[in-house]
């Protein structure tokens, strides 16, 4: 029999390529999904996955799929999970479930596999996802705890180490972010080392000079960069590429995981942070306050679900519609000024704004009369008159 690992060439999914072998007898596929994490962690990937003792390599070019159908919702809902997070490894996990899918067809496995740890919410990610698509059999929970230990039985097993027993920071990489966790990070008063960076310069070395930027959107969607129409997954790229250029993107938390713990987390997001700044911007001027304030609500418990790996379930799904429908009308364009490692808007248009300066100007127009307001605001401050009246004794 067969099993299908997802695989990154990382330390922890391979070691598990000899345990899996050792422990059910299984020939091992590695599943390897480019989301865009580099040619430096894919190149040389199939000697590595083989050295470890796979049978196969199966790798295959998800980036477009990724950005368009994950990691653009997730945009468009404005999912930010406990203030900070933009989710970029929670959104990998199901495109990747998804794919796995589909390979343990193509090879014949009846069963699947992955990599992670116990302790975090990778695992949930992969197989709520993987049990919702299709039930298939999963192997073994990993017993190997601990990367000094996994280090050990990867030395035993003549297993490629990918990392130095020294410089032990979990990470996890796309198109969309950079994650780093663990060892100096663990403890959360200690700030990140500058080295530890990849995706962004420390924002002291950024240009001298500001960077404007003009992003399209239709439909809560972003479309193109100063007017150039790109693809989903080219449009991060360069995003990334401009943020990180200006430093643009680090976020520094500490986080609620599924499984209870509080984890320490580092994350760089250059494009995404553009990004999102740019989308809730536009809805200042295509949505309205009721509108605004239970998209927000909502984008608080899609996040939640995206978070703990129910990407694929029904309400998360059904949320997706409205978030879809209710941007409708956001299509237009805002202007970004990147400096130093902050994003500011500096101007945004839409041919469907709600803001019109003939009401709103400071001049006199027709269709706004002052002398409505007195009457309108009495009524509407009634309620708090009436309580203050009862408690004044009137
Ligand atoms: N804490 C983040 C999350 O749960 C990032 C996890 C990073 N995963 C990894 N295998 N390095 O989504
Ligand atoms: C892991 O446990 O494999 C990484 C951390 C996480 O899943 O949150």
């Amino acid at each position: 029999n067969k099993v299908v690992l997802a695989y990154s060439g990382g330390l922890d999914t391979s070691v598990i390529v000899p345990w899996l072998r050792e422990n059910y007898g299984c020939e091992v596929v590695c599943f390897t999904a480019d989301v865009g994490q580099g040619l430096q962690e894919l190149e040389g990937l199939e000697q590595k996955a083989k050295a470890s003792g796979a049978c196969q390599l199966v790798v295959k070019d998800l980036k477009e799929e990724f950005v368009k159908d994950f990691i653009f919702p997730c945009l468009r809902a404005g999912a930010i999970y406990e203030r900070k997070y933009l989710l970029g490894t929670s959104m990998a996990r199901p495109v990747i479930a998804k794919a796995m899918v589909d390979v343990a067809k193509e090879v014949g496995a009846d069963a699947v596999s992955h990599g992670c740890t116990g302790k975090g919410n990778d695992q949930a990610c992969y197989r709520i996802s993987l049990n919702v698509l299709q039930i298939l059999y999963f192997l073994g929970e990993w017993e190997i705890t601990g990367r000094e230990d996994a280090i050990e039985y990867a030395i035993k097993h003549n297993v490629p180490v990918p990392v130095t027993k020294k410089s032990i920071y979990s990470r996890d990489r796309n198109l969309w972010h950079l994650s780093h966790e663990g060892d100096i990070l663990e403890d959360p008063a200690n700030e990140p080392a500058e080295d530890m960076y990849m995706m962004t310069v420390d924002p002291i070395k950024a240009p001298n000079e500001p960077e404007y930027l003009k992003i399209g959107i239709v439909e809560g969607l972003p479309v193109s960069i100063n007017g150039k129409e790109l693809s989903p997954a080219s449009l991060l790229a360069e995003l990334n590429e401009i943020g990180g250029k200006h430093g643009i993107g680090r976020i520094d938390m500490v986080e609620n995981r599924l499984v209870g713990m509080k984890s320490r987390g580092v994350y760089e997001t250059p494009g995404g942070t553009i990004l999102f700044t740019a989308a809730r911007e536009l809805e200042s001027l295509t949505l309205d306050r009721e509108t605004i304030q239970i998209k927000d609500v909502l984008a608080l418990k899609y996040a939640e679900l995206v978070y703990a790996g129910r990407w694929f379930d029904p309400l998360r799904e059904s949320m997706d519609a409205f978030m879809k429908e209710i941007t409708k009308t956001t299509t237009g364009s805002v202007t970004l000024k990147l400096y130093k490692g902050s994003v500011s808007v500096t101007g945004r248009e839409s041919p469907n704004s709600l803001y019109r300066q003939d009401i709103s100007s400071f001049e006199n127009g027709d269709i706004y009369n002052q002398a409505d307001a007195a009457g309108f605001i009495r009524l509407y401050g009634l309620p708090m008159r009436v309580r203050a009246m009862l408690e004044k004794g009137l």
